[in-house]
């Protein structure tokens, strides 16, 4: 058998740590609040936490806008409740992966507040500045939260980038300066015995803004050749790089290990299988499955040995996926199993967002004053002045804003889902009655168990780590392919749609290992599924 990385056979959990748990019912999620419910994580099965960033932050982009990396935001709580938490985390096995957001910090960190005094201040040219032309910014570089890139600054007559919001501004990684302090943060957690990274719009820090590169710039794989070695490469640790812009060459270039960047990074090509190509994600048409069905199995069969796959369907900045590419009601449980066997089984290292073991939906608004998240609501202003109608931007944002993921976890069917005593942050604005954390718990045949089942599978099976994949003809909404190793093989058929199907297998079945059908109708080549059906067995040798 191959000797695995950890990561390679361990399952992801991403908490947002603002709606996770609140301990102190002042409504914001918290690390104390995590830690109570370390228990429920062990129980899943999991063997490493995601935090999105838990650091200083003046909550601009939910701590994506950092003003201290090595302080801990005072609502989320101290630095003694992190390190208490990587302890007891530790204790159950489970590690912790910390959010490095080093594209940009938040415009109230002190090197901005510095950089911004004087253009000769020592702390200027840790970000990006340039000169307007004329009455307008230096060029047309547009931000991902809507509007211009640029923001101008009257105190020096000049313009900073920032390419999300404005209180975000960019560090400039063509100094050396800045460099030497990351890594140095860095290895300020590394001690700390943490599991390794996530890194934020990773993508981008090679940017040339002059010339309009941002993503997938000239320097970027030699700073983080330059990064590994400084800092993780010493470490048995795991690293993810959040890059919008990948393709499977593009995702070997960061994960090949003999390159000495990542352990993966997170694809977004997947992301693109409901949206009008070439417009915006608010733009959406209809899933369109054998897309889905094309794109994951390039990604299988491309990275082959020389990279690694992440897979996952949903985090805080995507809609929740049984509500995307599942349904909601009475098929909410058995589609959510039904997309669950269908990643889960695949090659790679598989996240899961919190609430999706529960089978938890889309967060909905009815007005403006519901919206927390800026790139929602920055959308909603551009776009109504554009003349699009109030409900045509809301419905936009109830399919596709970053609220629709960010509402409390659904712990019970107490008040406000048990999640706090106080009043939440968001609010809670979906069915906690019939879905919640005890609920699952209790049943047997809920989502739950099958998310503890195909966790335990990957952990205990070598096939599900390293079997080869082979995508399998099907009718165009069944998604069936084969994973096989040392003789074994493996079948896994989803039908991804309200309408029965048809899928013939290709020889007899030896075994069921996992499906979310009550029976399988065995002695028969033939399979028929109803709606969502998901099964995966084991073939009788050839
Ligand atoms: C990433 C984060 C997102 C954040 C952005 C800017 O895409 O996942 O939540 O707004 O980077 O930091
Ligand atoms: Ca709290």
């Amino acid at each position: 058998m191959k000797q695995a990385h950890w990561w390679q056979s361990a399952i992801v959990y991403q908490i947002y740590p603002r709606s996770f748990q609140d301990s102190n019912g002042d409504g914001i999620g918290d690390l104390p609040g995590i830690i109570s419910r370390l228990d429920y994580l062990a129980e899943l099965g999991i063997e490493a936490l995601w935090l999105s960033p838990v650091y200083a932050s003046p909550n601009d982009d939910n701590g994506y806008d950092i003003s201290d990396y090595r302080a801990i935001m005072p609502e989320f709580g101290t630095m003694a409740d992190m390190d208490k938490l990587i302890v007891e985390a530790k204790k159950r096995n489970i590690r912790l992966i910390m959010d490095l957001v080093v594209n940009h910090t938040s415009d109230e960190h002190p090197w901005f507040q510095a950089a911004q005094k004087s253009k000769d201040n020592p702390y200027r040219d840790y970000y990006i500045w340039a000169d307007g032309q004329g009455d307008l910014p230096p060029n047309d570089l547009t931000s991902v939260f809507s509007g211009s890139a640029w923001e101008y600054q009257a105190a020096t007559e000049q313009y900073y980038l920032h390419m999300f919001s404005k209180k975000q501004p960019d560090l400039n990684w063509k100094n050396p300066q800045v460099r030497v302090e990351i890594y140095d943060m860095m290895n300020f957690w590394l001690a700390k015995g943490i599991g390794g990274f996530r890194l934020d719009v990773i993508d981008q820090i090679g940017k040339e803004p002059f010339r309009k590169i941002i993503n997938n710039g000239p320097q970027l794989h030699a700073y983080l050749q330059e990064m590994n070695r400084e800092t993780f490469g010493k470490y048995d640790v795991m690293t993810v790089g959040e890059t919008w812009g990948a393709t499977p060459e593009i995702a070997k270039l960061y994960s090949n290990p003999k390159r000495h960047e990542f352990s993966m990074v997170f694809q977004f090509e997947t992301m693109e299988v409901d949206q009008v190509p070439g417009k915006e994600k608010w733009d959406s048409r209809p899933f369109d499955v054998p897309q889905l069905k094309n794109i994951l199995a390039k990604w299988q069969t491309t990275l082959g040995d020389e990279g690694w796959n992440s897979l996952f369907w949903n985090n805080h900045d995507l809609p929740r996926v049984i509500s995307r590419f599942g349904a909601e009601g009475i098929l909410r449980e058995k589609s959510g199993k039904c997309l669950a066997i269908l990643l889960h089984l695949m090659k790679g290292t598989p996240y899961i967002y919190q609430g999706e073991e529960i089978g938890m939906v889309n967060r909905q608004v009815n007005s403006l004053a519901e919206v927390a998240d800026i790139e929602s609501l920055n959308m909603a202003q551009e776009r109504l002045a554009r003349g699009f109608t109030m409900a045509e931007v809301l419905a936009m944002i109830n399919r596709m804003g970053r609220d629709t993921a960010r509402s409390p976890f659904l712990w019970n069917d107490q008040l406000q889902a048990g999640f706090t005593t106080g009043t939440p942050w968001l609010s809670i604005t979906q069915d906690y009655l019939t879905i919640n954390a005890q609920r699952a718990l209790e049943q047997p045949d809920s989502i739950f168990y099958t998310y503890q089942q195909l966790i335990a599978l990957r952990k205990a099976w070598p096939l599900v780590v390293w079997g080869d994949f082979t995508l399998l003809a099907s009718a165009p909404n069944v998604f069936a392919y084969e994973r096989s190793y040392q003789g074994e093989t493996l079948l896994i058929v989803a039908n991804l749609s309200k309408e029965a199907a048809v899928f013939t297998l290709p020889r007899a079945v030896e075994r069921v290992v996992i499906t979310n059908r009550s029976a399988l109708n065995d002695h028969q080549l033939e399979l028929h599924l109803a709606p969502y059906d998901a099964l995966a067995v084991v073939l009788e040798p050839v």
